[in-house]
């Protein structure tokens, strides 16, 4: 259940180039019920200039110790100062947040694909579903941006691309998705990461009439629902629509939005 908690942050520490790990002390949070691909809207402790709550994927969560852990790339003045905050400090935040990502018992090989920071959100569909064949599919920049793919190792293959060939193949993270399927149609793909890699995806998979999801990594603000700043395009029966990623998503059908 949505509940708006004070966490304490238990560890932050850098895990790559720009990119850290924080883990959250959040003891009045209902976690148990957490579904892969919500994530938390956390305010910026000490910066009440920063008015609005951040929104960050939850990548691993431990609902029996009442611990969350997100995995965040500093971009902007909130996960900059996010950055700088010291363990011991008191957060604010609603958690978890949003629709997550769905399996059918009948979706059995399932791929994950993640780019960037999108990443980071794929690793509790493994937690939460553990009984599944899973192939992992992790793009990144290059060496210094890469983060948790060993945590990825209970996959039966984790393949990895880089823009620069410094770790895995070089190039795009979708070019070793179409090679795989020549091979294996999964029974489900999961996905998230910049919209141009989850534009190739579609068009890689669409085809294939492979079953497919998105967590969309929209710009938000209220973060409940009330100011439409994160919607996002879908397709409906009556042509283009609008969603509200904060409240409808972030996981949508892949199919159903415009990218
Ligand atoms: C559902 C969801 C999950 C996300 N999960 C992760 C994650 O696991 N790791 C990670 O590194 N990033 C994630 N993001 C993106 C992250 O929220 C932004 O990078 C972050 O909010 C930027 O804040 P800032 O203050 O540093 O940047 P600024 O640009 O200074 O932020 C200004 C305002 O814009 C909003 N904003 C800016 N960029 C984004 C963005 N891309 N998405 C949403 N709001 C934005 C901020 O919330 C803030 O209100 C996620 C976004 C969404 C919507
Ligand atoms: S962020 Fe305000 S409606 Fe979604």
């Amino acid at each position: 259940m949505l509940k708006y908690v004070t966490a304490t942050i238990k560890s932050n520490e850098r895990i790559a180039s720009g990119i850290y790990r924080m883990a959250l002390d959040c003891p009045d949070a209902d976690l148990r019920h957490f579904v892969p691909g919500q994530f938390a809207h956390i305010k910026v402790p000490a910066h009440p200039e920063l008015l609005l709550g951040r929104p960050i994927s939850l990548n691993e969560v431990h609902a029996e110790s009442h611990t969350a852990v997100i995995v965040y790339q500093v971009k902007g003045k909130g996960t900059a100062a996010l950055s700088e905050t010291e363990a011991g400090t008191r957060a604010e935040m609603v958690i978890p947040v949003g629709r997550g990502f769905h399996l059918s018992a009948a979706d059995k090989t399932v791929f994950l694909v993640g780019g960037g920071v999108g990443i980071a959100p794929l690793l509790t569909v493994i937690q939460k579903w553990p009984d599944r064949h899973y192939e992992a599919f992790l793009g990144y920049r290059g060496i210094d941006y890469a983060y948790c793919q060993n945590d990825f190792a209970a996959c039966k293959a984790v393949n990895i691309a880089s823009d620069d060939g410094t770790i895995g193949e070089k190039g795009l993270v979708t070019a070793l998705v179409e090679r795989r399927l020549k091979e294996l149609v999964p029974d489900a793909v999961l996905s998230c990461g910049p919209p141009p890699m989850l534009k190739a995806l579609k068009s890689l998979l669409e085809p294939l009439g492979v079953s497919a999801q998105v967590s969309m990594e929209q710009r938000m603000g209220c973060g409940f629902g009330a100011c439409a700043t994160c919607v996002c395009g879908v397709y409906g029966k009556d042509g283009l629509d609008y969603k509200k990623v904060c409240v409808e998503g972030p996981v949508f059908d892949l199919y159903e939005v415009a990218l």
